[in-house]
């Protein structure tokens, strides 16, 4: 277990109490300690260490009985059969509170595809105009589980190749992938990468 990690364990056990919910003004608390960034969605908190460049996430119980993180956790396994385990945000669960939260450790991702800046998008949307066979690259996105964001499909399909993308196809439907749109898909530095592919089933 690395430093940074006991420590995140170790402040949410002094900080939040063992019987509740932690709740928004908890988790802040323990990020200001921790000097990490709170961020939350429909499913997960995460605490964002911009600094060391990784990120701690954990189920909003509260919000959703499923831990979304271990279907992330189980995705990324199922990747791993399909050899597209690259193109996934990595995933692994590194302890769990006094509390029973389990707690999951990412790298921090560099922009999701709707953050990514105008000027690079054009830059690649540039390189991709001769390279790229869209007719096939359409087949494949809309043969997934759920399309993937077409920029984003396409730039992954440039750089992993089709072989790579009919598997990834394959996997998103074992896997049922839903909810792959322009804020789930995105960049590490400059590699496609699906940032979040727990797939979301509305419990
Ligand atoms: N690996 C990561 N790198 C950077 N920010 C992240 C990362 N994982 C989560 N976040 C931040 O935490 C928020 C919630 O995490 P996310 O995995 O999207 O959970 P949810 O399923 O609740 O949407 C994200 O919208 C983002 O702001
Ligand atoms: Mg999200």
């Amino acid at each position: 277990m690395t430093e940074l990690t006991e420590r995140v364990l170790a402040t949410m056990n002094e900080l939040l109490k063992e019987d509740a919910e932690p709740e928004r003004s908890d988790l802040d608390r323990v990020a200001s300690r921790l000097g990490a960034k709170l961020h939350w969605g429909a499913t997960r908190w995460a605490f964002v260490f911009a600094k060391h460049k990784v990120v701690y996430k954990f189920p909003r119980w509260s919000e959703v009985g499923t831990d979304y993180c271990e279907l992330e956790l189980a995705n990324y396994e199922l990747g791993k059969k399909y050899r597209i385990e690259r193109c996934l945000l990595p995933i692994e669960k590194v302890g769990i509170t006094d509390a029973g939260i389990p707690i999951y450790l990412q790298p921090m991702y560099t922009s999701s595809q709707d953050n990514l800046s105008y000027d690079r998008m054009k830059q690649w949307e540039h390189k991709m105009q001769k390279t790229t066979n869209r007719a096939m690259v359409r087949k494949i996105q809309h043969g997934c589980f759920s399309s993937p964001q077409r920029f984003w499909m396409e730039r992954a399909t440039q750089i992993y190749g089709k072989a790579f993308m009919r598997s990834f196809e394959k996997w998103s439907h074992e896997g049922k992938v839903n909810d792959l749109h322009s804020g789930n898909v995105g960049w590490l530095g400059r590699q496609p990468i699906i940032i979040d592919y727990a797939g979301y089933h509305g419990d």
